[in-house]
This record gives structure tokens, sequence and C-alpha cells, in this order.
């Protein structure tokens, strides 16, 4: 191959790469109190590892969106600084945990899991909890509308995909406030995967053909959809989203702050950057990702490791060594009991 030297187009720093050590790190820490029924002890182990490494990484970067604000959350909360200071200004996205309860009862589907972008490019949903979320993979990204029916919705994706309706499934958190959602999506002939917790991961399942889901809709976390549109970003899918709340005090606490719940927030007003980074390590085995596993003298991780600018799409598994990492990482690996 012949590389031109006076190419301006030389690739820069893929910061995802690095970021993979942070979620590999918050789940090797985490994987430890999986089925242990003890989801604050292993969301505390996660935090810790993965506060840890990013510290470790040249940037100025701010956590926006966190574990909750400073006094409730001591670590990675969001304003927190993150870095060493001395390298590109970018907004970090952390989910140390995505499916605490999946992790601390054994189930499948948790994974760590920390978004990147330009300083000042991530939506900041304030106080507001929870997001309406409609995400579809590339095929139908220009073609679905949250304010349309259900049934629409369905139906174009069935037709840009070319597929029957009957065959277009639909992933939904399983949740009592979705009684309804579920009702209009087999009433419109879909099919649906329910999950019980997780939607990065169920959202991510929409993007990637051959994991056998076409949409995610319905209402889950606000900083899950910040992290989700920039995976969904760097896989070229489609997302849209509508704040939700559930009280009339917090919609008045998030008007306040000058929200707006009747806006359709756009996958780039989810966040406006081209150049998103996006990494996941699988804590418990999932749909697209391996959990962490324990060996006598390893530990093996599978992560997602992506880059909208570049489209790339990295599966990384990795082999841990506890023992020489005792000597050089502060973290503790070791079993947790
Ligand atoms: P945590 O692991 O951070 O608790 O989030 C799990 C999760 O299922 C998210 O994936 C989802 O966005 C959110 O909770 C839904 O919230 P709720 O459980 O309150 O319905």
């Amino acid at each position: 191959m012949v590389v031109d030297s006076r190419c301006d187009k030389t690739p820069d720093r893929n910061m995802a790469l690095e970021f993979c050590r942070g979620t590999e790190a918050a789940s090797m820490a985490a994987g430890r109190w999986m089925g242990r029924g003890d989801k604050n002890s292993a969301d505390g182990a996660a935090v810790n590892a993965m506060r840890y490494m990013l510290n470790t990484i040249h940037m100025d970067g701010i956590v926006v969106i966190g574990e909750g604000e400073k006094d409730e959350a001591p670590m990675l909360f969001n304003g927190e600084k993150l870095g060493t200071g001395d390298g590109p200004q970018v907004d970090i996205a952390v989910d140390p945990i995505d499916g605490t309860r999946l992790t601390a009862l054994g189930l499948s589907g948790a994974i760590s899991v920390v978004a990147i972008a330009p300083r000042g490019t991530m939506f900041d949903p304030k106080c507001v909890f929870y997001m309406d979320k409609l995400v579809v993979g590339p095929e139908a990204k220009d073609m679905v509308d949250i304010e349309a029916p259900v049934a629409e919705n369905i139906n174009m994706v069935a037709k840009a995909k070319k597929k029957d309706v009957c065959d277009v499934t639909v992933v939904v958190l399983d949740r009592p406030r979705h009684t309804d959602l579920i009702a209009e999506i087999r009433a419109a002939g879909a099919r649906i995967k329910l999950i019980p917790d997780g939607d990065i991961g169920g959202a991510l399942l929409t993007c990637k053909s051959e994991r056998g889901a076409d949409m995610l809709m319905g209402i889950g976390g606000t900083p899950e959809a910040v992290i989700t549109a920039c995976a969904v970003k760097a896989l070229g899918g489609g997302m849209q989203g509508k704040l939700w709340t559930r009280t009339e005090d917090e919609k008045n606490c998030a008007i306040g702050q000058g929200l707006d719940f009747s806006k359709v927030l756009t996958l780039d007003d989810l966040v406006s950057s081209d150049d998103v980074f996006f990494s996941a390590t699988g804590i418990t085995d999932g749909d697209f990702l391996t959990g962490v596993r324990y060996e006598s003298e390893r530990i093996k991780t599978s992560s997602l490791v992506m880059r909208s600018k570049s489209g790339t799409v990295r599966y990384v598994e990795a082999i841990h060594r506890p023992k020489k990492l005792d000597a050089i990482s502060g973290i503790d690996y070791k079993d947790c009991r």
C-alpha cells in the first residue's frame, strides 16, 4: 500500500478506544457483584473503577450525564471534571451500569457504557428523568414520526425494511406505563420483545439488522436517551424523543428550567456533533455482548467501540491478568466476598 505523505487526511485520535478501558474496568469490577442481590455495591464498584480509568485519559472532560447531582452521587456526578485536563474539551455521558437490577439478579443484558462528544454538544435533560423514545435502524430513519400513531410508524418501518408488518419486532421496556403501547403494537400486528431493563442495549438491537429487532418504543431514562443517541449516530440509525414526567411538580420544575415538553427532540438535538464516541462492555451476557468471564488467572471482557465520524464499529475481546493489574492499577478486581 502506498501512503501519500502530502495527504492531509491523517486519521486522528479515536478516544473511544481509550474509553473502552473505562467500560472494561467498570464491567470487571461490577461483574464480581453479579447475582449477589446488591445493586448499590455493584454500582459503587463500577463507578469507582470507571472514574479511576477515565481520569487517566488526556482530555478536559466534564460529566454532563452522570450518576446524579453532586450531593447524592459522590462520584461521576453531573459537572464533575474528568481526565488529565490537558486535551480536547469534551462532554461525557456515563452509565457505569445500565441494568443494575439485572446485574444484582444475574439476569442478562447489563452493560457498562460511556459516550463522548465535543463540549456543549450533548442535550442536558436537567431535572427530567424520563423520555419517550423511538429508535429505528438506518433503513427507516427518515420514515418515522414519534407523534404519529403507533400503527403508522410500524407500517413505515415494515415498508422501509421490505418486510411484513407481522415480522416487525418492537423492543419495549416491561413497565405498567406501557400497557396501552403494548396493546397498540399488538393490534397493529407487530411482535414485541419485552425487556426487563436496559433500553440502551435494546435500542442498539434495532440498528443491527441481524439482531432481529426493528424498533424501540416507549418511555425510559433521559440519561440513557442521550447515550443511546450517541450510539445511534455511530450506527447510522434514527431516533426521536419527547420529554416525559410522572408528576405535575416534576413538569413545572422542568418548564421553569426552560425545557419544552411539546418539542420532538431529533437525533441532532440529543447530540449535535457528528464526531461522537461510544464504548460499551458486557457485564452479564446479552444479545450483542458477552458478559465478564472470571477464570483462575484471567478475566475476559467483550466490548463494542464506535465512532460516528469514521463509522467504524469494533468488537473488542480482551483478556486481562488480574495479578498483573494488581501491581499497576488502583482498582481491586478480586472477588468481592
Ligand atoms: P439503571 O440500571 O441505571 O437502573 O437503568 C435501567 C433502566 O432499565 C434503563 O435502561 C432505562 O432507561 C430505565 O432504567 C427505565 O427507568 P425505570 O426503571 O424507572 O422505568
